[in-house]
């Protein structure tokens, strides 16, 4: 049976050796800790899935979807809409558009605001503390823009996802009586992706959201609920294998994708690895690369630039039988004869993956057995694990991200937050130092 698998067989080169597995010492951290990684065992999703389907109808009712959300609230939902519903990037499309709010870019949201049909929208406003700038802001300007244009109906207009019980958001859903659907405890941003987070824009864009959760319990749940089964699972080897390389001094680790439709998986693989893992000095860089795209682009450095990467490869086979090369080539194409343009992808991911692994980079070959949901709920589901399981090795806590809370204050800060004064001057111990000017 064709099946989602790794393959290891050319893991372990570039000079690191496998070491002995260290995964007894967690299986006991790990039965204590279930509780505390819902998007491990997904317990609510038979709940969630319930309220989805109520929901269905209604999110599928509108042409648009704004979707106003930053980091994991975007990227999940963006890998998703860019994977399983391609349409709205290709010529001809007449909707569902889902339009993604992640920057506070002046032009981008004025335009948006002048241009989408508010009867037709529906915003989604997704923030799990509730309380995250960039998003409020955007929240802020959008409901009186609902309010004005459909002073009779905005509250249909408006939907929430956000903690079940605190936070801003929480509060104005409970104060208008809004839709909304939670972000459970303990599931932060970047391990939301198969909460509503993610499946409340595919719900609305028509992709196989069941078959997205199917896909990623059928990795987590196993482990969640046998946890002695840890050294035997996928996303501890990966993990072993990534805490092995960075020892080694490999630093960067490239998310290679060679499935062309899922190339945005790689910044929300790459979000998801960086915030979880860049710590106390540890970690390793992730890079994000699209086959066969990144060949004419970044491969000469993974090949031959400083020895220090290592790589996830994801791939599916290629649809080999449609779109053939057509007939009557010139004579020096006429190797192609008889090919189609799958028959090109898959030659150029076999020859990059063999290549990558003649030039000694350490390669985990993540082999799926197509695109489909479900394949991708898995691949989702070994990441996060994976990501989990090496903060684990490497001693740091792959759940927060402390250092972004820095510049998160010193902006409040600059915009004159009240109680924000030591972080006033923390940032003008910045500013004071004089710049030094090379104009060009
Ligand atoms: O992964 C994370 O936890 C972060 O990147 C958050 O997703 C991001 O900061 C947005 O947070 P929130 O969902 O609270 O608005």
């Amino acid at each position: 049976m064709n099946t989602a698998k790794l393959d290891w067989a050319h893991a372990w080169t570039g000079g690191v050796a496998e070491a002995p597995s260290a995964a007894t010492a967690f299986i006991e951290r790990l039965r204590n800790e279930i509780p505390v990684l819902p998007f491990l065992s997904l317990p609510f999703a038979e709940e969630l899935t319930a309220q989805i389907e109520v929901y269905e109808p209604y999110l599928r009712s509108f042409r648009h979807m704004l979707l106003l959300g930053i980091g994991g609230s975007a990227l999940g939902p963006r890998a998703l809409q860019k994977a399983f519903a391609p349409a709205q990037d290709r010529p001809g499309c007449n909707g569902p558009w889902l339009w993604i709010a992640d920057n506070v870019q002046p032009d981008w949201l004025s335009e948006m605001l002048a241009k989408l049909p508010p009867k037709e929208t529906i915003v989604v406003v997704i923030s799990k503390s509730g309380g995250t700038i960039e998003t409020m802001a955007q929240y802020l300007l959008v409901l009186p823009w609902l309010q004005k244009s459909l002073p009779e109906e905005w509250r249909d207009h408006l939907f929430m996802i956000t903690d079940s019980s605190k936070g801003f958001l929480r509060d104005e859903a409970n104060k208008y009586a809004l839709r909304s659907l939670p972000v459970p405890d303990n599931l932060g941003g970047r391990y939301s992706v198969l909460s509503a987070v993610g499946l409340v824009p595919a719900a609305f864009l028509g992709i196989d959201w069941k078959g997205l959760l199917n896909g990623a319990m059928s990795v987590g749940r196993p482990l969640a609920q046998a946890p002695e089964t840890l050294p035997d699972h996928p996303a501890w080897h990966l993990a072993q294998w990534a805490w092995q390389m960075s020892k080694a001094g490999k630093s960067q680790v490239i998310y290679f994708c060679y499935i062309p439709s899922w190339s945005t998986f790689g910044p929300w693989f790459c979000q998801l690895w960086a915030e979880s893992l860049g710590k106390d000095g540890r970690g390793t860089m992730p890079i994000p690369a699209t086959g066969v795209t990144d060949q004419h682009s970044l491969l000469q450095m993974f090949l031959d630039g400083p020895a220090d990467k290592t790589c996830l490869f994801v791939s599916a086979p290629a649809d080999t039988s449609s779109l053939p090369m057509p007939q009557d080539l010139p004579p020096q194409w006429n190797y192609l004869n008889g090919h189609s343009f799958g028959d090109i992808l898959e030659a150029e991911t076999l020859a990059t993956r063999a290549t990558l692994a003649q030039k000694n980079v350490p390669v985990v070959h993540v082999s799926m057995p197509d695109d489909s949901p479900y394949s991708a709920g898995k691949m989702m589901m070994l990441m996060e694990a994976a990501t989990i399981f090496t903060g684990w090795l490497l001693g740091i806590n792959p759940i927060d991200q402390p250092a972004v809370e820095t510049g998160k204050k010193l902006a409040r800060a600059r915009l004159g937050m009240p109680g924000s004064e030591s972080d006033a001057q923390r940032l003008a111990a910045f500013t004071d130092t004089p710049s030094v000017f090379q104009p060009f």
